[in-house]
């Protein structure tokens, strides 16, 4: 697939202010800071479509992004950030548990894992959550560029036992930095939206 347009539609809290229509959606889950919106706008290949920040929880809102006006892309606010408030959490967990149950247009979930660190129990549970729901799953490495090649490799197995990976599961590292791993999604991507 080749990206010829990218461009921001909406941001919602609540299921009334989705995009209306039928078009299909890949969603970008992973904790606070993993690389989600940089995932974003390098497959994409726009330097500053989703907002990005060195401080976690950049994302607060559902965002979504129509790609080539046939489908949306849609970036997650990141779980597990610490310094929010018992009750924001909450609101989190509602807006995001909201969208991945009640969206008839999901196709399937990118969820991200930092390369450099195993899964945290979050991830787990997330990762859990999305197979006992029939929510179609490929899991990300991001950052891959700081690592070299047999810690990344080593650091892919982590998370293939720890998850766990069944064998036909996806694992595709990936850099936003060096767009390692960027064909590989796209193809994936392509799939789930079937276009
Ligand atoms: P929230 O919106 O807070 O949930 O975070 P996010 O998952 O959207 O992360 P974001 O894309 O904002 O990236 C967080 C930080 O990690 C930024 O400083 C990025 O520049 C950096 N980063 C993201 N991806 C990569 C990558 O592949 N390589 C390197 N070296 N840095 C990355
Ligand atoms: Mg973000």
């Amino acid at each position: 697939m080749k990206i010829t347009s990218a461009e921001f539609v909406a941001s919602a809290v609540k299921a009334a202010n989705y995009p209306a229509g039928e078009l299909a959606e890949v969603a970008l889950a992973g904790r606070s800071n993993v690389g989600k919106s940089s995932l974003l706008n390098k497959v994409v290949n726009r330097k500053a479509l989703a907002r990005t920040s060195n401080t976690p929880g950049r994302t607060r809102l559902i965002n979504f992004f129509l790609i080539n006006g046939q489908f949306h892309l849609v970036d997650l606010p990141g779980y597990g950030y610490a310094r929010v408030s018992a009750s924001e959490r909450e609101n989190w967990g509602k807006m995001i548990e909201s969208y991945l149950t009640g969206r008839k247009n999901l196709k399937g979930i990118l969820l991200l894992i930092d390369s450099r660190h195993p899964p945290t129990a979050q991830d787990i549970q997330v990762f859990g959550w999305f197979k006992d729901n029939g929510i179609p799953v490929a899991v990300v490495a991001t950052k891959a560029d700081k690592m070299s090649r047999s810690k990344l490799l080593r650091s892919m197995q982590t998370i293939r036992k720890e998850l766990p990976l069944a064998g036909e599961d996806m694992l595709t590292p990936f850099s936003a930095e060096t767009g390692q791993g960027r064909e590989e999604l796209l193809s994936i991507i392509e799939q789930w939206v079937n276009i």
